[in-house]
């Protein structure tokens, strides 16, 4: 692994040993022992969309793996300005020792890593987030045990975060139905993805299908960044596509609530659910930390631990 562009470059193996060192750094963390892999190392973190969870997660993981990581903002950035990427990745390249990015366009993370002889981690584009998705399959796993043969229902927006769940859940031996309204499915290449792995995967326009026995629900907000001018139109194709109790009924007993945030409550979500899954869904948040760190020791460290 050279870089973490998207998880369709990762094989079953790699997400593993992700989520195994993940459970490792938590465990080290939480028991202050000291696991500074990237001492001396410098991270670059570029951000053209705002964030809570991606930047807070990158930040202090960076500083608890003995390295230091840069903020850099798109409004400061001469990139904001028109700096062409290929110029930024070769000037960063020689500076830092890795550079995350959250932005709009996946080809700008790709070009990144094209242009730069670095680490480039995608911290989310319009496209997909796959570091989420490495929290969440890690959350997973916390909760259930396993991952292979549990089935995950999404209920919205055939967007980044359906995109890479779809692959994650895949990969990792889940089953995975994606209920969206007609006209917001996944692209199709990540449809024809999905081909490769018959059975294990449901299209539907119906929350309530895409629910049945399913042992993970998970939800995203109905307009994403950068989609704010089309929230009211999104509105009216969304209603009814949303976590609450008559689809947890539909459910397994014991099913797990996960959700990206940021949330809107009463939009893709109700209170009461979110409520009650609060300890699944922040501990979700929570696990971005952990997963990151991981994704950057396997990237950036010069000695691997076990
Ligand atoms: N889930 C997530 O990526 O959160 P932020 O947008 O706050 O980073
Ligand atoms: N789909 C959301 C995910 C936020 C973490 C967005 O792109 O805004």
């Amino acid at each position: 692994m050279k870089h973490l562009l998207t998880l369709e470059s990762l094989s079953f193996e790699e997400i593993k040993d992700i989520l195994n060192l993940a459970d490792q750094l938590k465990y080290e963390q939480k028991h202050g022992i000291e696991h500074h892999h990237l001492k001396g190392k410098a991270l670059g973190m570029i951000f053209e969309k705002s964030s809570t969870r991606t930047r807070v997660s990158f930040e202090t993981g960076m500083y608890q793996l003995g390295g230091h990581p840069l903020f850099l903002s798109s409004d400061d950035l001469q990139i904001g300005r028109g700096e062409p990427v290929e110029d930024t990745a070769r000037v960063l390249s020689r500076m830092l020792d890795g550079i995350m990015i959250r932005t709009f366009e996946q080809s700008e993370v790709e070009a990144l890593a094209q242009y730069g002889s670095i680490p480039v981690i995608n911290g989310l584009t319009d496209y997909c987030h796959p570091c989420q998705v490495l929290a969440d399959l890690m959350t997973i796993r916390e909760f259930k045990g396993k991952l292979q043969g549990l089935k995950l229902a999404f209920i919205g927006d055939g967007n980044n975060m359906a995109n890479s769940l779809i692959v994650g859940c895949l990969k990792t031996g889940m089953s995975i139905s994606i209920a969206c309204p007609k006209g917001y499915e996944p692209p199709q290449h990540i449809l024809d993805f999905a081909k490769d792995f018959p059975g294990k995967f449901e299209l539907t326009t119906d929350p309530l299908k895409a629910a049945e026995n399913a042992d993970v629900l998970y939800t995203d907000v109905w307009a994403s960044m950068g989609q704010e001018g089309e929230k009211a139109e999104r509105e009216k194709a969304f209603a009814g596509i949303q976590i609450n109790a008559g689809l947890m009924s539909k459910a397994n007993k014991d099913a797990m609530v996960l959700h990206c945030l940021p949330a809107h409550r009463g939009e893709e979500i109700t209170a009461d659910v979110f409520e009650a899954h609060a300890d699944e869904i922040f501990e979700e948040a929570e696990n971005r930390l952990h997963a990151q760190k991981a994704v950057m020791v396997r990237l950036m460290a010069d000695k691997k631990p076990e």
